[in-house]
């Protein structure tokens, strides 16, 4: 596919009257997403069960983010932030996500994370924050593959 700047750069607006749940196991695959998170992304269900979720990963996402992510969960708490995800079709949206443990009979066995919608204001604050978490890093734009 080529790459088209434009796509890129336009925004999905995250609706407030649904929460976006997705469920990962223990390696972060995939193994429920429902309609609303189909939707945000662009993708169907059956594209998305089963990959890592790093499927919507954006570029402007600093891996500090995630390295603290997954270190929260380790140490088995909950975690939340705010994230910049990739749709399919190369456009964005912004969410604020929880993501906590899924226990059957006292034992951890998937990952789950619910998100809802932020404030135009609060986009602006971590894309800036974000980005000079990045600069800081040294980490770069990383460059989408495109198939
Ligand atoms: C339940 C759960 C939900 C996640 N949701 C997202 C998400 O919406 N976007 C995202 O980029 N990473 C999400 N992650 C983190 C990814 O697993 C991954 O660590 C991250 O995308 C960084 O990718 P990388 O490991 O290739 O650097 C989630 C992880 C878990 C356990």
């Amino acid at each position: 596919m080529q790459y088209n700047e434009s796509e890129f750069l336009i925004e999905t607006e995250v609706p407030d009257e649904e929460l976006i749940i997705s469920r990962t196991n223990l390696e972060g695959m995939i193994t429920y997403a429902n309609e609303a998170f189909c939707e945000i992304s662009g993708y169907e269900e059956s594209e998305l069960i089963g990959k890592p979720h790093n499927i919507v990963r954006h570029p402007d996402m600093p891996q500090t983010v995630f390295a603290d992510l997954w270190k929260t969960l380790q140490v088995k708490k909950q975690w939340s932030g705010v994230v910049k995800n990739l749709r399919k079709d190369k456009g964005f949206y912004w969410v604020e996500a929880i993501v906590s443990g899924v226990h059957k009979n006292g034992e951890l066995v998937e990952y789950k994370s619910l998100r809802t919608p932020i404030s135009y204001e609060t986009k602006l604050k971590y894309q800036k924050q974000y980005d000079k978490m990045r600069a800081d890093n040294g980490e770069k734009v990383r460059k989408i593959i495109y198939e």
